[in-house]
């Protein structure tokens, strides 16, 4: 293992697309930005250099960071932000993962346009458990929007009301050419006959779940959320915002240029938007006249392409990656996560009330002062740590008749963790305004998704027909649309850990909470202290 050197430096930049041009919060320039390598057990030591005038901090979204919550990113939970003119060193240790993750920033909506791919490499001299491909390649998934995206939730939370939706998807900042700009180029990943592929697809876009196909060509997915799974063949896969999927595509169509696609899924009667991104595979000695070929990606509400995806991951579980699902649960949470509508005085169109979201009815209030923080130096005042192990009352989930109050109380509640219990919590969908799948993304650990149905959740049934044998890892998953789905993890990670909706605009209606994990009492059990340049609040 060796130490590894980046820096990142925060910079805003004109960009143009859609045939205009604005400028945007940039890492060194680019949109994406850079990627990141790193191999199992490196030392990361990753310079932030803020010089916008947004705070700033950056995730790396699936890292685990074993003891160094401090390296986390997520603001006022791990940290305070960086402030314009500072900087900040995060410093951690890739222990026992590989395969493909992103960075992102993890303040307002920055995420937009501050992110990009974490590839980890396994060990030197160890292979991947599958043929090992000819080639790789990263496609990142992204918005283009038009306005100014902090601009556009400001807005809708003055209003109370929903957010606009981006202006198209991207693919590696590029949306491909579009009605009102038919002008509008795409990405091209430039390949040979013959030859085998791993993509390493991310979606980092703020609030859409994907569907992801190319023309012509099967993929065999590898892995997900860096965890490998039993290589499965498919035409399309469904990537939600915080997961990453490694498929592999072998170029077996001898020449041609084949269209790359991603559009939006959304198994909800809400439609969002029917903006379609593209991108081309273009086999090498193909001229760039030559025509297309055309494929589609499912209608927004293929609610059944999407499940027979999900349906079909399952843990590699093999001898050298077996799946370590817990087999006992000393806590067992049911978490009814959604929308719904508090008053609200000073919204100005939304009618005297506001969209809001919550989890077991608590719509989590951000802190002034970072959470971990307060933790380790037993600043009072800041957190209680009574966040609710059920909801408060119990009701039809996905009845969209909801029950008789829709307010949510606020507050800045913790659930605490000894240091390795086993955790099973049921996420739970609630129909109220409408039922919505939500992409939950848990931070310090991977998590086992054991069992998933429709309706509510059975407490006396369904845990019989949980898979404990070969789950999916992962470290973001849907919990379907009026339905729930169950995790199982280890709390092996001392800290304090965000659990939220990876649709950002549901992260900022109060869809999230944290869990506190106790030092255990070995020698290597405990939070490390934290690092002199942590900024301050
Ligand atoms: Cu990718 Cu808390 O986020």
């Amino acid at each position: 293992s060796i130490t590894r050197h980046y820096k990142l430096n925060v910079v805003m930049r004109n960009m143009s697309r859609l045939c205009s041009t604005k400028p945007i919060v940039t890492i060194n320039g680019r949109f994406p930005g850079p990627t990141i390598y790193a191999r199992e057990d490196d030392r990361m030591l990753i310079k932030v250099v803020n010089h916008v005038k947004y705070n700033i901090t950056i995730h790396w979204h699936g890292v685990k960071q074993l003891r160094s919550g401090w390296a986390d990113g997520p603001a006022y939970i791990t940290q305070c932000p960086v402030q314009p003119g500072q900087s900040y060193v995060y410093n951690f240790t890739i222990t026992g993962q590989r395969g493909t993750l992103f960075w992102h920033a993890h303040i307002l909506w920055l995420r937009a346009t501050v992110h990009g791919a974490f590839v980890i490499l396994p060990k030197r001299g160890v292979p991947y458990p599958f043929p090992k491909p000819n080639h790789e390649a990263v496609l990142v998934l992204g918005e283009w929007w038009k306005s100014d995206t902090e601009a556009v939730i400001n807005e809708a939370l003055s209003s109370g009301l929903a957010p606009n939706v981006s202006d198209a998807h991207t693919i590696n900042g590029y949306p491909g050419p579009v009605s009102n700009c038919p002008s509008q180029g795409g990405y091209t990943l430039s390949v040979a006959h013959g030859k085998t592929y791993m993509l390493r697809v991310i979606n980092a876009a703020l609030n859409e779940e994907l569907f992801f196909k190319i023309a012509s060509h099967k993929m065999t997915v590898v892995e997900v959320d860096a965890t490998y799974v039993k290589p499965f063949e498919t035409d399309t896969i469904i990537v939600a915002p915080g997961q990453t999927t490694n498929v592999i595509v072998t170029a077996d169509q001898g020449f041609g240029k084949y269209m790359v696609v991603a559009s939006t899924f959304m198994d909800s009667p809400i439609a969002i938007d029917n903006v379609t991104v593209t991108a081309t595979l273009h086999y090498s000695g193909t001229l760039a006249s030559f025509p297309t070929t055309l494929t589609r990606t499912p209608p927004q509400n293929a609610t059944s392409v999407a499940n027979n995806f999900i349906d079909s991951l399952r843990s590699l579980n093999s001898k050298k990656h077996p799946a370590r699902v817990p087999k006992n649960v000393d806590h067992s949470l049911l978490f009814a996560v959604g929308l719904g509508m508090n008053p609200c005085q000073s919204c100005i169109v939304g009618n005297g009330s506001r969209v809001v979201a919550s989890i077991n009815n608590v719509t989590f209030v951000m802190p002034t002062t970072a959470l971990l923080q307060a933790h380790f130096f037993g600043i009072k005042g800041v957190f209680t740590t009574d966040f609710p192990g059920n909801p408060p009352f119990v009701f039809n989930y996905t009845d969209t008749v909801p029950p008789a109050s829709l307010a949510t109380t606020n507050g800045t509640r913790l659930y605490r963790l000894p240091y390795n219990a086993t955790v099973q919590v049921v996420l739970q969908d609630t129909g109220i305004i409408a039922p919505e799948n939500h992409p939950l993304h848990l931070h310090g650990f991977n998590f086992f998704a054991v069992g998933k149905g429709l309706g509510n959740f059975n407490p006396k049934k369904d845990p019989k027909k949980f898979n404990l044998v070969d789950p999916v890892e992962r470290n973001t998953i849907g919990v379907p649309s009026g339905g729930w789905v169950a995790i199982r993890f280890h709390a092996d990670n001392p800290g304090v850990w965000f659990l939220h909706c990876h649709l950002e605009v549901h992260t900022t209606w109060g869809l999230k909470m944290a869990f506190l994990v106790d030092n255990g009492k070995g020698p290597n059990e405990s939070l490390l202290p934290p690092p002199k340049d942590l900024p301050k609040c």
